[in-house]
Parts: C-alpha cells; sequence; structure tokens
C-alpha cells in the first residue's frame, strides 16, 4: 500500500458522503474501534479508491464522536463529528423529515423548520472544508446524496481548480413539489456547483432541469446547464441519468457457495416446507410500501386464494431513523396489520407473515433470497431498489419471481423480466402476486435469464467508472468568455 499524502498535496480522489464506510464501537479501555461496513456504496468505490489515492469523508453515526484521520481497507477515513444537536437537526430534521419525504412524492408531509435549514448548512459547510483540506491540486472529489446537497457549491468557492461530482441516490421531485421547500434556490445553487450532477432515473435529471430553468432561469440545452460565474465566465454543469447497481458478482457467488445454499434450505424446512415462500426486504421506511404489501397479502388470505398451509410472507424490515416520528408511526402501524393478520389467519406451525425487525449480513440475506420463489418490491416511491438487483443475482438457479414496482429506478431496467406493479392499486397488486404464485418454472426461467442479463453486466463498478469517466472528461472551464 502506497502511504498517502507522501511527498502529496492530498488525495486524488475524495469521496463525501453522511456515513463514512465503517462502524464503530467502544472498546474496553474506552478508546474507538473501527470495523468495516461493507455497504454498497464502498463496494463500488473500493476498486477506484485503491486504484488512485483515495480519501473518504463522512460521519461516524454517532455524536461527539471526534478522531483524526485514519487509514482503513486502502483508504484515508476522514470522519466529520457532529453534535447530539446536529444530528437532530441536521440529519433526523433537515434530511430525514425534509427533504426526504419532500423527495419521495411527499408520501408523509415533509416538515419545514428554519433551524433546521441552519444547522443543514452549517454541517454542509463542515463536510465541504474537510474535503478541501484533504483533494489534491486538480483532484476529484465526489459528493453524495441528498444529505450533502450544499457541498458541491461550498467545495467551488475554495477550490475551483478540482472537478466536482455529485450524485443523488434518492429520486429528485417534480417542479411542483420541489418549489414547496423554502431554500429551494439555494439548494439548487449548491447542486450547480457540481460539474456534474447525477440521478437514478432520466426522469430525474428532467425534473432537475427543469427545475434549473424555473427556478435560476439559467440557459439549459439537453443535457447541458450554462451557470453565469461572477469572473463573467460562464461554466456548464452536466446533469445526467447514471442508474446504480451492486456487486452482482459477490452476490452471485455468495448464492453459490455449499453454506448459502444448506441455509437456504433450512430456512424452507424451518418455515414448515412451503409451497410458496414471498420475500419482502426493507428498510422499514414508509416510501417502501411495506403497508400496501401486507395488506393485498392479507386479503388475499382472506378470500381464500392463499392459504397459510401453503404460502408464507417472510418480511424483513431493518431498523432505521427509529427517533423521526414518520418511522415510528410506520413501526407501529406495521406491527399493529401483522400482529391482526397472524392473529386471524395463523395456525400453529403456519405463521401466515413472518416479520423480522432486524438487519441481516450478506450471507443470511442471499440464503433468503434464494429460498424465496416471490419477491415483493412494491415501494411507493424508491431511487432505485438494490434489493431488487440483489434477488435477480443471488438467483443462479434462473428461478423466482420479481414482482417490482412501477415507482423504483429499478423499473425502468428491469421490465422485461420483472412483473410490474402499482402499488396503490391492491386488487391489482393482488391478481399479480398470484399470477407471480402461480407461473411456472420454464416462464420463471425465460424472466430471470433476462433480468440475471442485465444486472451481472450492468454492476457497481461499472456503474462508478462511467459516472468518474463522464466527470474527468469534462472541461472543468468553458474556453471563451461572454459577450457582456
Ligand atoms: C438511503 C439513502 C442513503 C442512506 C440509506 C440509509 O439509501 O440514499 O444515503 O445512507 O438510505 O439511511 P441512513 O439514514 O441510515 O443513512
Amino acid at each position: 500500500r502506497r502511504t498517502p499524502l507522501t511527498g502529496k498535496d492530498g488525495f486524488d480522489l475524495v469521496v463525501v458522503a453522511n456515513r463514512l464506510p465503517v462502524d464503530f464501537t467502544v472498546g474496553p479501555g474506552g478508546h474507538v474501534e473501527w470495523n468495516r461496513s461493507p455497504g454498497g456504496l464502498v463496494t463500488a468505490l473500493e476498486p477506484v479508491m485503491q486504484a488512485s489515492d483515495g480519501a473518504w469523508v463522512g460521519w461516524s453515526g454517532a455524536p461527539d464522536l471526534a478522531s483524526e484521520p485514519f487509514d482503513a481497507d486502502d483508504m484515508r477515513l476522514v470522519p466529520v463529528t457532529l453534535s447530539a444537536d446536529e444530528i437532530e437537526r441536521y440529519y433526523e430534521g433537515f434530511s430525514n423529515d425534509t427533504l426526504w419525504p419532500l423527495y419521495h412524492d411527499v408520501i408523509s408531509p415533509p416538515t419545514y423548520h428554519r433551524t433546521w435549514w441552519d444547522a443543514y448548512r452549517r454541517v454542509n459547510q463542515r463536510f465541504a472544508d474537510a474535503a478541501v483540506a484533504q483533494v489534491a491540486q486538480g483532484g476529484v472529489v465526489w459528493v453524495h446524496d441528498y444529505q450533502l446537497q450544499l457541498v458541491p457549491q461550498m467545495i467551488r468557492a475554495q477550490r475551483p481548480d478540482v472537478r466536482i461530482g455529485f450524485f443523488n441516490h434518492i429520486p429528485f421531485p417534480p417542479l411542483e413539489l420541489f418549489q414547496q421547500l423554502p431554500w429551494r434556490r439555494q439548494v439548487l445553487d449548491g447542486l450547480l456547483g457540481a460539474d456534474l450532477v447525477g440521478f437514478q432515473r432520466a426522469g430525474d435529471a428532467a425534473n432537475f432541469i427543469r427545475a434549473v430553468r424555473r427556478l435560476r432561469a439559467h440557459t439549459t440545452r439537453g443535457p447541458m446547464i450554462t451557470v453565469p460565474g461572477e469572473d463573467g465566465r460562464d461554466r456548464h454543469v452536466r446533469a445526467a441519468a447514471f442508474p446504480i447497481s451492486i456487486d452482482s458478482r459477490r452476490f452471485d457467488e455468495l448464492a453459490r457457495s455449499p453454506e448459502v445454499q444448506q441455509r437456504s434450505r433450512e430456512i424452507r424446512a424451518d418455515l414448515g416446507d412451503p409451497d410458496i415462500m414471498m420475500l419482502g426486504v426493507d428498510r422499514l421506511d414508509y416510501t417502501k410500501g411495506i403497508r400496501h404489501r401486507i395488506k393485498a397479502y392479507g386479503e388475499l388470505l382472506q378470500d381464500g386464494r392463499l392459504d397459510v398451509e401453503h404460502a408464507t410472507l417472510v418480511q424483513v424490515a431493518s431498523p432505521s431513523r427509529e427517533n423521526v416520528d414518520a418511522y415510528q408511526e410506520l413501526r407501529e402501524h406495521v406491527e399493529g396489520a401483522v400482529g391482526r393478520i397472524n392473529g386471524e389467519y395463523a395456525e400453529i406451525g403456519h405463521a401466515a407473515i413472518h416479520y423480522l425487525h432486524h438487519s441481516y449480513p450478506p450471507e443470511e440475506m442471499a440464503a433468503l433470497y434464494l429460498a424465496a420463489d416471490v419477491m415483493l418490491v412494491t415501494a411507493l416511491r424508491d431511487g432505485m431498489n438494490l434489493v431488487a438487483k440483489e434477488y435477480v443475482a443471488a438467483r443462479s438457479d434462473d428461478h423466482g419471481v420479481l414482482v417490482l414496482s412501477e415507482f423504483t429506478g429499478a423499473a425502468d431496467e428491469l421490465s422485461s423480466g420483472a412483473l410490474l406493479v402499482n402499488p396503490h392499486d391492491i386488487d391489482g397488486m393482488k391478481d399479480i402476486i398470484v399470477a407471480a404464485a402461480h407461473m411456472d418454472h420454464r416462464e420463471q426461467r425465460k424472466r430471470m435469464r433476462r433480468l440475471r442479463r442485465k444486472v451481472l453486466n450492468d454492476d457497481v463498478a461499472k456503474w462508478s467508472q462511467s459516472f468518474l469517466g463522464v466527470l474527468t472528461a469534462m472541461p472543468s472551464r468553458v474556453p471563451h468568455r461572454r459577450a457582456s
């Protein structure tokens, strides 16, 4: 491993994301220990981080945890400290109770608080300053997601020499919703500090470009936005879609391992060897359509179109953002519905719904995917939905049916093999769940092969290379001066 910073003025590539790709625990002597937490983003970026001198700026996930930058997994990790108050206002407040619901079609009403906005600005500045301190002259900074939309402009103000990319992992809403945001102009200006603004779907990029035209009056031509610079020179910002993916090979290999296959058989046996095992895997979030899915499932039991002797639903709902009211309310609703349906329809040895409020390691997830005849992804709105792709990558046996909401980014890519549903249409969704449960093996194989071709080919390494390729090919300045 090269030692970063040796003889250099900084890192060639700096990733800025709300979370660091590590978890920490406080050891026996009160000292902090960091453990790798291999999320999707870190697997995506690991190869590029290792190939270049890479640093990652992010929050540890705990209050008031201050730590010097340190090296792990061939990258420099740069922790940003947040106080308990900042976690409440910047993370739980503005990020997850203002922007998250606003950007997800106001499924839950967004809350607008000026004090939250102040914290958002302050914390974004802290992330930007940390990135500025790490990046080499002429280097690349790649900023991620809705928690950090002001960072591109804040970096550019200090470092016009660096190339700045931004990727939004969640949807970008239509103008008619985005314009509710009292700080809509500041957010657009923050993003326009980047050279390249990436989105999951073409529709998200189009929403952004329209908002820029209407709320900032900048000229746009196709994906290019012309931003007048203070020095009289125009800048060009590109906005385009770069649909994210997963480390498909890793999931494919995991699911082929004898341990995972054994575990998958065990899971089915423990469920009482049902004819049809259905599976839902989500963060416990109101955007995921868990309530709609459970309602449809409960009605199918009530109608007698499914019965607990033959079918069962496993719902993994991993804990998320538990201090935000809307998430607490959702938990009450989901757990109430699961309790009622099990109370009504379950028999000894045959639960209607196995509800698991936990998160599991990738090995267990792969075993669950492999065990499931039908995968239910019924989000009301979702930037991409990587669970859909993980399910496909795990099914090297070419079996299993993916039921996929039209309101996910994944639906743009996987419509040729998935059964698409509108989760608001409960009757329509019930029919499709039944069709999925009864699909013959030939049809399953035909569809799964199409899905696998797509998911194994377009993996996350390709995604990051494609984004960084476009970013580094962009001229950092438009050569001509504006007339005037
Ligand atoms: C979504 C967001 C990510 C976020 C993740 C988990 O996928 O796009 O930015 O990290 O949810 O949410 P959390 O609030 O726990 O980071």
